[in-house]
């Protein structure tokens, strides 16, 4: 069932609720503590973009396989573009990007029993038809720059819905595979030489290979090591692009 909340603090903080059970989603048109990954707080113009929650309750995934939420998101958003004739790619974890610039970002918020995954809280902001964004934000871009045409919000919600859920229903028929190839195929600057910074502050040249089953980003560096990095432990660093315009 889907929830329309004119304002709130945090879609995600809403969805824990236990009065939200699993495929539920709580839309808010306006939140005033959104919340991003790493402690950012999201911004998002009011009346433009989607930001949103969905309850997943993957009781039949095991703690330890837990990414496969975060990559069968990650595909359904990018998939969720395509149909509105956008290319897009996951910057490990979740991120979705255009170019180098981010679309798309994803809060996921599991909860866990010792032997399984009890609920899932899927936090994804989309930026549909904002045009200027603030200045403090590197490379937001959203569907209408992207396509340089206007999208229905309702249409797109519906449509990342669907594939979410069509995702969903591959995990719960165990066919991780499918969704873990899938993600593989679509990692933002895979095989390609970039820079990273890692949590010591040590910027290293480092090229993706792809990402391990429990989440872990793989990479080689110009000495042919290959290393492994958990969410905290390594930063992409990514060139600013075009002007930046200070709007909220
Ligand atoms: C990120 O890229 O840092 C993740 C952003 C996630 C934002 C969404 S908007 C709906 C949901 N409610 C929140 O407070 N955060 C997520």
């Amino acid at each position: 069932m889907f929830y329309f909340l004119e304002e709130t603090l945090s879609t995600n903080d809403d969805a824990k609720s236990t009065c939200y059970h699993h495929s539920d989603v709580i839309v808010a048109e306006r939140q005033t503590k959104g919340r991003g990954q790493r402690g950012n707080s999201w911004l998002s113009g009011e009346g433009l973009n989607l930001t949103f929650s969905v309850v997943l309750e993957p009781h039949f995934l095991a703690p330890r396989e837990q990414f496969l939420i975060s990559e069968a998101v990650a595909l359904s958003l990018v998939e969720a573009l395509r149909e509105f004739g956008i290319e897009s790619q996951i910057k490990w974890t979740n991120d979705i990007y255009v170019g180098d610039c981010k679309i798309a970002g994803v809060l996921i918020e599991n909860s866990l029993s010792e032997s399984s995954v009890k609920r899932s809280i899927v936090g994804i902001g989309l930026n549909v038809n904002q045009k200027e964004f603030s200045a403090s934000l590197l490379n937001p871009t959203s569907m209408v720059l992207a396509a340089g045409r206007e999208f229905v919000r309702e249409e797109v919600l519906k449509m990342v819905y669907e594939r979410l859920m069509a995702n969903f229903v591959l995990l719960e028929a165990l066919r991780f595979e499918v969704v873990r190839e899938a993600y593989r195929e679509l990692m933002y600057r895979a095989d390609e030489w970039h820079n990273y910074r890692l949590s010591s502050g040590e910027v290293i040249e480092a090229k993706i290979e792809g990402v391990r089953d429990s989440g872990e980003l793989i990479v080689s560096d110009k000495s042919g090591a290959r290393r492994e990095f958990l969410f905290k432990e390594i930063e992409f660093i990514i060139e600013q692009r075009g002007d930046r315009v200070d709007k909220a």
